[in-house]
């Protein structure tokens, strides 16, 4: 079984600052880093590094290299990138003192992908196959039912939530990861119970894992229900936690362990992830994590 995650790559500009910008406000930092980013090569870095076979499609602009040279780092499969003359996505990230963030996100190449591109991409992969999606590419309405006219498992993070989500046909997604924001956006429920209630009747056979932060997590796959707390560390940067807690949580699914382990390597490798500044530099080994686990 092989992931194809058709997903977003940015170049994350991380700005330390001692609190979030209000409007009208000007705040001065000396603080800026860049890192590689972008949910769809946060997941996919994520899952390689959790041991899965994982194709990264998209788009990149002519400044895109470092991210193939990524890949290539990580053990990510990067032959269905394209590159085209958009730039390639970037964020601009504040990070506050309590290691909460929030991102302003430009598109660029990632909103480049054409009709074209999905089918051919879409082309190499078999009915056996997962194919991973985010809310930070165009044509996910395309994306989703020809994939699922292919037979392909469907996981997608709707995030971040816009409007545009509500052209996807939902009822073709087999896994959702969200979080409460995205969940309460869909259901427009704002209690994680209620929420997750009312994801699972309206789709009954669908598996949902929504995150609660500092609360832990809930999963629902009709009538199962598990719950994981988080594992308690001091945060610096809680940027791609959700991606990297996304990409476990797939390759726990994809080897075929029972859901509370899933849940409990997917938690820790996003504990560990919090500790460290940055996306894709930021998300453990699997060694790493199964070695945290022993210890935990
Ligand atoms: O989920 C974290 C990611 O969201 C960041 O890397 C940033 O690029 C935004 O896409």
């Amino acid at each position: 079984m092989k992931v194809l995650n058709i997903g977003s790559m940015n170049l994350d500009h991380v700005y330390q600052v001692d609190h979030i910008v209000q409007p009208g406000e000007t705040e001065s930092t000396g603080s800026l880093a860049l890192f590689l980013g972008g949910k769809g090569m946060n997941q996919s870095v994520a899952l390689a590094k959790a041991g899965v076979e994982v194709y990264q499609g998209g788009m990149l602009g002519p400044d895109g290299q470092p991210f193939l040279d990524a890949c290539r780092e990580y053990g990510v499969d990067s032959r269905y990138i394209r590159t085209v003359s958009e730039p390639t996505g970037h964020t601009i990230i504040q990070i506050d003192r309590h290691a909460q963030n929030c991102i302003l996100l430009y598109g660029g190449a990632n909103q480049c992908l054409t009709e074209e591109y999905v089918d051919e991409v879409l082309s190499h992969f078999a009915p056996e196959d997962i194919l991973l999606l985010q809310n930070e590419v165009n044509l996910l309405p395309y994306l989703v039912d020809r994939a699922c006219e292919k037979g392909m498992t469907i996981a997608l993070n709707p995030s971040p939530f816009d409007e545009k989500l509500r052209a996807v046909d939902l009822s073709k997604v087999s896994i959702f990861l969200l979080n409460e924001v995205e969940g309460g956006q869909i259901t427009g429920l704002t209690q994680p119970e209620e929420i997750l209630a009312a994801m699972v009747e309206r789709f009954p056979d669908t598996q949902i894992v929504l995150t609660l932060g500092k609360d832990g997590a809930l999963y629902a796959h009709g009538a199962e229900r598990h719950f994981q707390p988080i594992f308690p560390v001091q945060a610096v940067d809680t940027t791609a936690a959700g991606d990297t807690f996304t990409g476990y949580f797939l390759a726990g699914l994809t080897e075929g362990l029972p859901i509370p382990e899933v849940l409990r390597r997917s938690a820790k490798a996003s504990a560990i992830a919090v500790t460290r500044p940055g996306a894709v530099p930021s998300i453990p080994q699997r060694d790493e994590v199964l070695r945290a686990l022993e210890q935990a």
